[in-house]
């Protein structure tokens, strides 16, 4: 490219930048990661150094006619009062309560072993969060290894994080808007035998932060956290952690061996999932908030 094209192509950017309806990010780690972000990869459609516009992400944002599994996903249901959704509503005012205490809006969902529900509960918590008006909620199959979120809300596998991560792919083609106004999912894409060392090149973090202003709440589905490091990795970049523990069926020395994978880092709460039906009127989610110093604050 000549000179004068590139200065061309710089005033242009500038001026793009000074429209109205362009943000840009004034918090110096903000502006870092922007930077960061656009080096790496060069296809990117923004300037350097700028934020996404939420309405410019937002109308790219892939059209998909999803098919949710009603049976799991409780608020595609037309039920009102179906089991767990009062609970799930519960768990969305522990979030606020926390969210009063500290930034918290990129949540990691993640439990010891498999088949806890972390799944089950990332996409129920993300729905019941995007419920509310005016709230934007985006979802994020972070599960490289088992990806399940697209089953259960019945849509494309890909592109996913995956591509996004391998920069095969960039944040406006993973991202999906189905029939609920104010619910965005990006899908785990292509699976991943060892997606460890992709986790931790720093484009995560970078999609993230550079997602984060325009959605209230960004709920990010994992893989366990005893078995493989990619959970750990991934809360990083994430604001708090919230594990989940299935009932009856996490061993006790799994579920203190994920809290203490999670020791450095902001464990928010525990969602106890999955109890008898006979506590199920009291209580079907146990929810502990804890402090940063890990301290249980209150129990509900
Ligand atoms: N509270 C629940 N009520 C009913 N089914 C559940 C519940 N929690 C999990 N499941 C089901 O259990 C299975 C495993 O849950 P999943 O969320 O996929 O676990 P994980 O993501 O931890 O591997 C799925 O079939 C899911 O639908
Ligand atoms: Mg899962």
């Amino acid at each position: 490219m000549s000179r004068i094209h590139e200065a061309l192509k710089k005033a242009e950017q500038e001026k793009a930048m000074s429209q109205p309806g362009s943000r840009v990010e004034t918090t110096p780690a903000a502006v870092e990661v922007a930077e960061a972000a656009t080096a790496a990869m060069p296809a990117l459609s923004t300037a350097p150094g700028m934020s996404f516009n939420a309405d410019s992400v937002l109308s790219q944002a892939r059209q998909i006619r999803w098919a949710p599994d009603t049976n799991c996903m409780l608020f595609f249901n037309s039920e009102e009062h179906a089991s767990g959704m009062e609970e799930f509503r519960t768990l969305r005012s522990r979030l606020y309560q926390a969210r009063e205490k500290q930034p918290l809006s990129k949540i990691l969902i993640t439990s010891a072993l498999p088949k806890e529900g972390k799944s089950f509960t990332s996409a129920n918590l993300a729905q019941v969060l995007a419920r509310q008006h005016g709230r934007r909620v985006l979802l994020i199959d972070g599960d490289l290894r088992n990806p399940q979120l697209h089953k259960l809300l019945g849509t494309d596998a890909g592109p996913g994080l995956f591509e996004y991560l391998r920069s095969e792919a960039d944040e406006f083609s993973i991202l999906q808007r189905g029939p609920l106004e104010n619910l965005f999912f990006i899908p785990a894409g292509n699976y991943s035998a060892n997606p460890a060392e992709l986790l931790a090149n720093g484009r995560l973090r970078n999609l993230l932060n550079r997602l984060e202003a325009t959605f209230d709440w960004i709920i990010v589905d994992s893989a366990p956290a005893v078995p493989v490091t990619d959970a750990v990795l991934m809360a990083n970049d994430c604001d708090g952690v919230l594990l989940v523990v299935r009932s009856n069926s996490t061993p006790t020395d799994a579920a203190r061996r994920a809290r203490r994978e999670f020791a450095e880092r902001n464990v928010i709460g525990v969602v106890l999932n999955g109890i008898t039906p006979e506590l199920a009127p009291y209580m079907q989610y146990y929810y502990a908030a804890y402090g940063r110093d890990g301290q249980a604050e209150s129990k509900n």
